[in-house]
């Protein structure tokens, strides 16, 4: 067993970390505060090739494993989660999506664009009665032989209002339940399909979450995804490593609030002596350190079973389940280490607790995370 980074892992996770530095930690104070979407370093992590990593080359990717994608969004989460989510949604659910189950025209057509960060894409399957149970899906798509009609209504959708592709998912025969479920392509500006309001947030705040409302929208067949009736295994496939990137993504804001945390306490004094001289202090250091290092293993555990070609549906949950009550955990320690401190905007560790919420909800809160976990551990 290696545990050790190769030397190209390294290289990608120190790209990562300075362009985390340099271009996202300038503004992200104002992004938050404005709830302003990050368009110029999105622009730059396509540029990067950040927004379709795993992508085959011969669609515009990076063709860089699992483990590569881990780190990165590791790295851009311990300063900007905002960012990182919309490189989570765009690589795990969009880009693997179209890659894994998209015919060879929607590739051409739509992944290309995709992976190289030309455009932007959305993953809709929540919908305002089908969060967790995502079988109740209400938006239907009625077959009307060379095209569907689409009409519902999404919530909370990631990418809602700058995306130009959008992956939805639609109930197209009722009495089959999930096995009449499918998955389409839509375009943005398509007649009858509106971007609805944008939320305002608790946290990741400069990403763009907005309802989307479907009217009589026309979908050409051919933007279906996959065999009539694959939908609901569509998103279930793609959520499974969605959910990889969220576990990342929870131990990157883990890792940042930790090391603003340990920065602090070098420097702070009280009672005579810097902070991190109390045990009060170093203890929770070590806890927190600790519990970071349990993720990391957890995540990078994940990773490697879909690099290797494993099953990583309970891998994948158990990663996410454990690292987003990590980051819940250490950013609320974080945040007390800096007491008055922790509690103003300028010292980082308040948004990073703010943040480290959604972990624990989307692509399947912590409750679906324990349902996947169970199920699997009990199948035989
Ligand atoms: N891979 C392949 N197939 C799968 C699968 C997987 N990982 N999980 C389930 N399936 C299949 C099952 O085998 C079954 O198929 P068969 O009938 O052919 O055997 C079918 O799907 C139905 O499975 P279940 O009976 O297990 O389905 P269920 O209704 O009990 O639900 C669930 C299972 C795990 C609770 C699922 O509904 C779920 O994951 N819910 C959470 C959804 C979610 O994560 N939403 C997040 C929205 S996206 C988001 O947040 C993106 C963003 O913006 C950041």
């Amino acid at each position: 067993m290696d545990f050790s980074l190769s030397e190209e892992h390294l290289m990608i996770r120190d790209a990562a970390r300075d362009f985390a530095r340099t271009e996202l930690l300038p503004g992200v104070i104002e992004r938050d505060n404005l709830q302003k979407f990050p368009t110029e370093q999105v622009k730059k992590m396509g540029e990067l090739g950040f927004l379709g990593m795993m992508v085959d080359p011969k669609y515009g990717g990076g063709g860089m494993d699992t483990i590569s994608y881990v780190l990165v969004m590791e790295e851009l989460s311990k300063v900007d989660a905002s960012c990182s989510v919309i490189v989570s949604v765009n690589n795990s659910l969009v880009c693997y999506g179209l890659e894994a189950y998209g015919s060879e025209d929607q590739k051409q057509k739509y992944l290309t664009k995709l992976a190289t960060g030309e455009k932007l894409g959305a993953f809709c399957l929540s919908e305002p009665e089908a969060g967790s149970d995502a079988t109740s899906q209400k938006t239907t798509a009625i077959d009307k032989g060379d095209h569907y009609i689409l009409n519902g209504t999404k919530n909370w959708i990631t990418n809602g209002g700058t995306a130009d592709y959008y992956l939805v998912i639609a109930q197209t025969d009722k009495e089959k339940k999930h096995k009449g479920i499918n998955a389409f392509i839509v375009e943005k500006g398509w007649d009858g399909f509106e971007i609805g309001p944008k939320e305002d947030k608790l946290g990741i705040r400069g990403s763009d979450t907005h309802s989307l409302i479907f009217n009589d929208v026309k979908v050409p067949k051919e933007n279906r995804i996959g065999e009539d009736g694959f939908g609901f295994k569509f998103a279930m496939k793609t959520l499974a490593g969605g959910r990889i990137g969220i576990a990342a993504q929870a131990l990157g804001i883990a890792a940042g609030a930790y090391d603003l945390a340990r920065e602090y306490s070098k420097v702070r004094k009280a009672f005579g002596t810097e902070i991190s001289n109390h045990q009060a202090i170093a203890f929770k250091l070590a806890d927190m350190h600790t519990t970071i290092e349990a993720a990391r293993h957890l995540v990078m555990k994940a990773a490697w079973d879909k690099d290797q070609g494993n099953n990583y549906d309970m891998s994948g949950a158990m990663a996410k389940l454990y690292a987003s009550q990590v980051a819940m955990d250490v950013s609320v320690e974080a945040v007390q280490v800096h007491g008055g401190n922790g509690f103003v905007k300028e010292y980082h560790v308040e948004r990073l607790m703010r943040d480290a919420k959604i972990t624990q909800i989307y692509e399947g809160t912590s409750e679906i995370q324990k349902i996947v976990i169970s199920r699997g551990l009990l199948r035989d």
